[in-house]
């Protein structure tokens, strides 16, 4: 059988990693990353890019924690490697800090990250407001450097990317084997995943290089994150809410919001603010289908609805997508041999 034709549609975090994960795993296939909008323009730019899971209700959590290590494991190695600065991949270490004490003692991610442990009390004294808190080192990925450095690789295995709007996964049969639907919010519109729903997030990038260590309250609203030219403060969860106009209103709540928890923030200049809609669901869509017309059989593989967290495990998520092309490949092989005979 010829080399399986894979196109991979969406060029945010989850398509080109899940792009990358399938040429490294399976060089003999040949990819394509397809999207409407690439590197600045998708939400994968306006996400702090922080290594810190969310939980999705839907999911085992021990898949959930395999996914977040698979990430983990992979963005150290580039953390520690000449790439780093390039790949906008760097160690950042902070605090995660309660108003009371939570109710369960420990995150599942708690081994994954790096130091772990309970803030001291003399630390717990930059928090006034605060009564409890954690501090670990994790890792962050600077966007649109990581999504540039991805897109960097792909060229360099030879993957085509193309600018396309894909209004019908059956407009690509004739061209390609196997369609891998990495669309993010973009999914809900296309036939209509019900499931999937935006949480609007609005974060602002400060100039502010004196801030060092993350900040991030427990519930995950206000957090201070640090990357290597910028500071993405925020946030808002705004379910269902579809505008990706700024609101002034909401900038001056996040920018007091973050002052309360770092004073030095009053201070920051070169504020720009940001949207973005999390693609949400119970659960990420990570799953084989075969699509069927008129006796044409279309393979797919789906890996969108992360969230809130998609940074946080989109190797891990990249790579079981990949393992299901693989299971897609060998569908497609014994459909050619049986026709051979
Ligand atoms: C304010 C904010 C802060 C965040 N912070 C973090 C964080 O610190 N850590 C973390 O882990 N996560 C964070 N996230 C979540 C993270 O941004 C998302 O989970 C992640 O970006 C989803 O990536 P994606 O590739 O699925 O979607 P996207 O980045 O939206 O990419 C989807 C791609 O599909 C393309 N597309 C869609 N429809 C079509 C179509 N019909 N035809 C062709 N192309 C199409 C789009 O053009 C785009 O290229 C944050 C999100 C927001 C909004
Ligand atoms: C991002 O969007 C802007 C405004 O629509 C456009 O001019 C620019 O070409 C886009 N960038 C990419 C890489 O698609
Ligand atoms: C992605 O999946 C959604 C939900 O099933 C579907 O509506 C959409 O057509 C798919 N898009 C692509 C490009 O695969």
């Amino acid at each position: 059988m010829a080399a399986p034709k894979v196109a991979v549609v969406g060029a945010g975090v989850i398509g080109l990693s899940t792009a990358l994960c399938i040429v490294e795993t399976y060089p003999s296939c040949s990819v394509t990353v397809l999207s409407e909008q690439f590197s600045p323009n998708t939400t994968s730019d306006v996400a702090a890019g922080m290594l810190i899971p969310h939980t999705y209700p839907g999911t085992p959590i021990h898949v959930q924690k395999q996914w977040f290590k698979d990430t983990f494991t992979y963005l150290f190695a580039i953390s520690n490697s000449a790439e780093a600065s390039e790949a906008g991949i760097h160690l950042v270490s902070g605090w995660q800090v309660f108003k009371n004490t939570p109710k369960e003692e420990l995150p599942f991610w708690s081994d994954v990250v790096l130091g772990f442990r309970p803030m001291s009390e003399a630390e717990l004294q930059k928090f006034p407001q605060h009564q409890f808190g954690q501090a670990f080192t994790t890792l962050k990925c600077d966007c649109p450097p990581y999504l540039l450095w991805l897109e960097k690789r792909l060229k360099a295995t030879g993957v085509q990317i193309y600018t396309r709007k894909v209004a019908d996964l059956w407009e690509l049969h004739s061209e390609y084997n196997i369609v891998v639907n990495c669309t993010g919010i973009g999914a809900h519109q296309l036939v209509g995943d019900k499931k999937l729903f935006p949480v609007r997030g609005q974060v602002l990038k400060v100039h502010a290089p004196w801030v060092k260590n993350f900040i991030r309250e427990g519930d995950g609203m206000t957090y201070i994150y640090p990357g290597i030219h910028r500071v993405t403060i925020g946030g808002t969860r705004e379910k269902e809410n579809w505008n990706l106009s700024p609101d002034p209103g909401t900038t001056k709540d996040i920018f007091d919001r973050c002052c309360s928890l770092e004073p030095s923030l009053q201070g920051a200049q070169d504020i720009r603010v940001k949207v973005g809609l999390r693609p949400s669901r119970q659960c990420v869509r990570l799953q084989r289908e075969v699509l069927s017309q008129g006796g044409v059989k279309l393979l797919v593989v789906h890996n969108y609805g992360h969230g809130a967290g998609g940074f946080s495990v989109h190797r891990g998520t990249a790579k079981e997508a990949a393992r299901l092309v693989q299971e897609c490949i060998a569908v497609l092989q014994g459909a050619s041999s049986r026709a051979k005979l």
